[in-house]
């Protein structure tokens, strides 16, 4: 299938943004936005669709198994990660767009600096100092904690976020919610109630757009009623409702 890519590109992090066309034969069919740009980059005589040369295209990958969240962009207007996007799925007569995340500083093209949710995580301390034990009834949730990427999908979407204030986002509520299956500290309590719980606006527009399918409602539902309304069992787990 032909397709065209129109990806949002920038010089740097001030330049303005211009889209440039390129042509991309899919051949298997399961070719994913992620293989269209390698596969571009990797050809010296790469050329738009009006015949003009192109530099290579700036973007982030290290896995392309859908484990890192390096990749994730918006591809038809859907945050997305790049090697989870197959082009021949996503495209609207026969043409996919790649933007960068607009919810992070524009490093190039398409790569964004991440920096800040990164920062958001050490400032929710998403770390153990004391022993921890995730209680049996607890697993499946820090099991389904443990799985968020880090790659800002959930962001993306949230109207309630945007880098430089106070509130996080999923992206800092999911991992936090793991060390809540296993600690019961008022302190990270606190930490969540001021930078998930207070700027959460609960449109749960974060609902379904997490690649690795996170239950989010789920997780954010029990964080808050262990750090905001305190339910829990008598000297038991805050998450033991
Ligand atoms: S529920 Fe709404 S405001 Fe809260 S994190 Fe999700 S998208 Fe953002
Ligand atoms: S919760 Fe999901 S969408 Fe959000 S950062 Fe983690 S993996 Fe990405
Ligand atoms: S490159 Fe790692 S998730 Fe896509």
């Amino acid at each position: 299938m032909k397709i065209t890519l129109d990806i949002t590109r920038r010089e740097s992090p001030d330049a303005e943004p211009y889209i440039l066309s390129a042509a991309f034969e899919t051949v298997t069919g399961s070719e994913t936005a992620a293989y269209a740009l390698t596969s571009l980059n990797a050809d010296p005589e790469r050329r738009d669709v009006n015949g003009k040369p192109f530099p290579p295209i700036r973007w982030e990958s290290s896995c392309l198994q859908k484990k890192c969240g390096a990749c994730a962009m918006v591809i038809c207007g859907k945050p997305m990660l790049a090697c989870d996007a197959r082009l021949e799925a996503v495209a609207r007569g026969g043409r996919v767009t790649l933007e960068p995340l607009k919810k992070f500083p524009v490093i190039a093209d398409l790569a964004v600096d991440r920096e800040p949710m990164f920062a958001a995580l050490a400032e929710m301390k998403q770390w153990l100092e004391e022993h921890g034990e995730v209680r049996p009834k607890e697993t499946d949730r820090a099991f389904d904690a443990s799985k968020c990427l880090q790659c800002g999908c959930c962001l993306e979407v949230c109207p309630n976020f945007c880098t430089g204030s106070a509130f996080y986002g999923t992206a800092a509520a999911v991992p936090a919610s793991r060390l809540m299956a296993v600690t019961n500290d008022a302190e990270r309590a606190a930490l969540y109630r001021k930078h998930v719980y207070n700027g959460c606006g609960k449109s749960l527009a974060c609902r379904n757009i997490c690649p690795a399918g996170i239950d989010i409602d789920s997780l954010l539902v029990n964080s808050n009623a262990a750090a905001v309304w305190k339910r829990r069992r008598k000297g038991g787990n805050p998450w033991t409702l």
